[in-house]
């Protein structure tokens, strides 16, 4: 789905108090931002418009919340949304963030320090090419970030049958324990369950709903993970990406030699590679 531009959101994600525009300088300090930091910290990945994290964060004051999208126009309505269920509630936004990120870089923003307790990822690309999997939000090289910073459980839910289907393999194969998993959450759709737009949209298509809970393997917290941002590693990996489009690499020796650097980046502290403009 195109999302229009819209001029206003970036003035008016800058002006609220609850939209923090620079998620890399708060890596490990994200509870302070709250008013009751102590809460349970969930963090919702591609949040959109907001309709999930809304509902959620006025439902469960007892909890934290962080919202994280690549667009400044969703996170602009999401930011809209939130103000409108806080003031409908009669309430302050105290226990909502909300964050401009890619989550491909998201072992740079998230540490151990921050104790994330849940993430939910509602309905991201399938990314469905197999040359473009690997941007997918549950792709193994994204699980490996979350795990290094995860105390709980993934929440997962999609309309997508085989991105759905390849995901449960990424969890399996990722070493993460599938703890429920249902192929029709709302043929018995638990009374907690908050919709998200594009739930309701493909519900509306009659479309059913995907729905997992992982749990990551425990010894994988606080392990180091490649920092594929980092200045070095990026530069090396675009050097070799052009060897292997020229045909100057084979595919098993341009794989051989991306192991290498990827073993190499895994040494990459997680504040480097900030600098690093999106290709
Ligand atoms: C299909 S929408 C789903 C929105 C919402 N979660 C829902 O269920 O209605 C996917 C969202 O993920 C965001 N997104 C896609 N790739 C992303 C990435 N790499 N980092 C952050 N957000 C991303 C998009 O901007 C979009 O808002």
């Amino acid at each position: 789905m195109r999302i229009r531009f819209k001029k206003w959101a970036r003035p008016e994600l800058a002006a609220s108090p609850f939209c923090m525009d620079d998620a890399f300088s708060l890596a490990g300090k994200w509870r302070t931002h709250f008013a009751r930091p102590e809460q349970p910290f969930y963090v919702e990945l591609g949040c959109g418009k907001g309709g999930w994290v809304s509902q959620a964060a006025v439902l469960h004051p007892e909890c934290n919340y962080l919202a994280l999208d690549i667009k400044s126009e969703m996170l602009g309505m999401a930011k809209r949304k939130t103000e409108k269920a806080f003031s409908e509630a009669g309430r302050e936004p105290d226990n909502i963030l909300l964050s401009i990120l890619n989550i491909e870089r998201f072992s740079e923003v998230l540490t151990p320090a921050d104790g994330v307790d849940r993430i939910y990822i509602n309905f991201c690309n399938p990314w469905p090419k197999e040359g473009h999997k690997k941007r997918r939000l549950t792709h193994p090289r994204q699980l490996r970030q979350y795990a290094a910073v995860l105390r709980g459980e993934l929440h997962f839910k999609t309309d997508d049958r085989d991105l759905f289907e390849e995901s449960l393999e990424y969890f399996r194969e990722s070493g993460w324990e599938i703890l429920h998993h249902t192929f029709d959450l709302h043929a018995d759709e638990p009374a907690d369950n908050i919709r998200t737009e594009h739930e309701n949209m493909f519900t509306e298509m009659g479309k059913k709903i995907h729905f997992v809970i992982a749990k990551p393997p425990a010894e994988a917290f606080g392990k180091p993970v490649p920092n594929l941002h980092a200045p070095e590693t990026v530069k090396l990996l675009r050097g070799l990406e052009k060897q292997h489009d020229l045909g100057i690499l084979t595919d098993e020796e341009f794989e051989k030699r991306k192991q290498i650097i990827l073993l190499h980046a895994e040494e990459a502290p997680h504040d480097e590679g900030m600098e690093v403009e999106e290709s």
